[in-house]
């Protein structure tokens, strides 16, 4: 028997219909299309206003589309991971809630967080899983409703984030030259003074007083971050694509993860492509976290190649970085859209 190899078969995905556009941010906050588009690039994101609805719902719908594209038998489906930072629920896991409603049978769940590299560490562990030969089927999925912790009052904050999901189904394969090839991931450890939520887990538990002081909204020194991305991101993708001989004349495309246009441009940079290689949704969605990478290949399937060459890359809170060479497996322009 060959190598086992990891390659993704089928992407889904979700965003709420409701568009928060710079204009009715502008009636929210002192801000203005202007300084959001040239400082950050976001024109509007979709938020998830319904009652009552959380992460596990987006997770869903972004899942369903995928079985029903792929056609996969829900009943073959090893595992599933959600991959968040705004789960239903402190417990239980998200994944436990989206398997229940997929009816899987014969699976189990967990979720994974790792703020906004969750997709990219996800898809590493569900690789890993398949190669290692005890998994075959595995659906991953990164899933966000920022706007629950979002501080609408906040101009340097409520700007940036939006709500989706996008899942991909990763298979196992014995052919060589697809799916996962390499990846580089690592966590720095010191990030927490500079992006976090003060309060609501255990070092800080939700009290009157944590209400009261607005302590349970995302909290960010803008400018140490958007530095630590940009060196991370770059960094990763040069040395990924050094390890593996790529270079602008055989990378298809980019996928980074979509925090700020100007932090998307300098990867493009360094990696010496033009914006067109690179897959950018964040002027339509914003930041939608775990959600930006599933999305951006959701949204970029018919444009992608059996053997196209991907970089994965994504920067988050902790922080976590990181970047991966992913050899796409399959014709998406043949794929019907669900
Ligand atoms: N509208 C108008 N003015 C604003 C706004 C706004 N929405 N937000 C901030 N400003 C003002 C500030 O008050 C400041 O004014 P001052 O100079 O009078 O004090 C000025 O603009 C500059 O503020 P900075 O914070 O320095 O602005 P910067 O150019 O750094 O942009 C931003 C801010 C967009 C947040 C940027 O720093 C960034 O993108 N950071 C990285 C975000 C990121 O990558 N996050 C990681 C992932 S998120 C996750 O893991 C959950």
């Amino acid at each position: 028997m060959g190598k086992i190899h990891a390659v993704i078969t089928g992407v889904g995905g979700y965003v709420p219909d409701y568009v928060l556009n710079n204009e009715e941010l502008s009636r929210m906050v002192d801000t203005s299309d202007e300084w959001i588009m040239t400082r950050v690039g976001i024109k509007e994101r979709h938020i998830l206003t319904e009652e009552g609805l959380g992460t596990s719902y987006m997770a869903r719908k972004a899942a369903k589309q995928l079985l029903k594209k792929t056609g996969v038998d829900p009943d073959t489906i090893d595992a599933l991971i959600v991959t968040t930072t705004t789960p239903d629920y402190k417990f239980p896991s998200t994944a436990s809630i989206v398997l229940g409603k997929l009816g899987l049978k014969n699976a189990f769940a967990f979720d994974l967080e790792a703020a906004c590299c969750g997709f990219l560490y996800s898809l590493d562990v569900a690789a890993t899983m398949i190669e290692s030969g005890r998994y075959k089927k595995i659906i991953v999925i990164g899933a966000d409703k920022m706007s629950s912790l979002v501080d609408y009052t906040d101009r340097a904050t409520c700007v940036l984030f939006g709500d989706g999901a996008g899942a991909v189904l990763v298979e196992a394969t014995e052919e060589e030259n697809v799916g996962v090839q390499n990846s580089f991931l690592r966590t720095d450890g010191i990030g927490l003074p500079f992006l976090h939520m003060k309060a609501g887990g255990s070092v800080c538990p939700p009290s009157h007083f944590t209400v009261d002081h607005r302590l349970h909204y995302l909290y960010q020194e803008g400018r140490t971050v958007f530095r630590y991305a940009v060196t991370s991101m770059s960094n990763d993708c040069a040395l990924i694509a050094e390890r593996n001989g790529l270079n602008k004349d055989n990378i298809r495309f980019v996928v980074p993860h979509q925090a700020n246009i100007r932090i998307i441009e300098a990867v493009a940079k360094r990696l010496e492509l033009p914006m067109e290689q690179v897959m950018v949704n964040i002027e339509h969605f914003g930041n939608t976290s775990a959600a930006t990478i599933p999305l951006a290949l959701w949204e970029n399937e018919s444009k992608l190649k059996k053997g196209d060459n991907l970089i994965f890359t994504a920067f988050g809170a902790g922080f976590v970085h990181g970047a991966s060479y992913y050899k796409w497996g399959y014709d998406g322009s043949t794929v019907e859209q669900g």
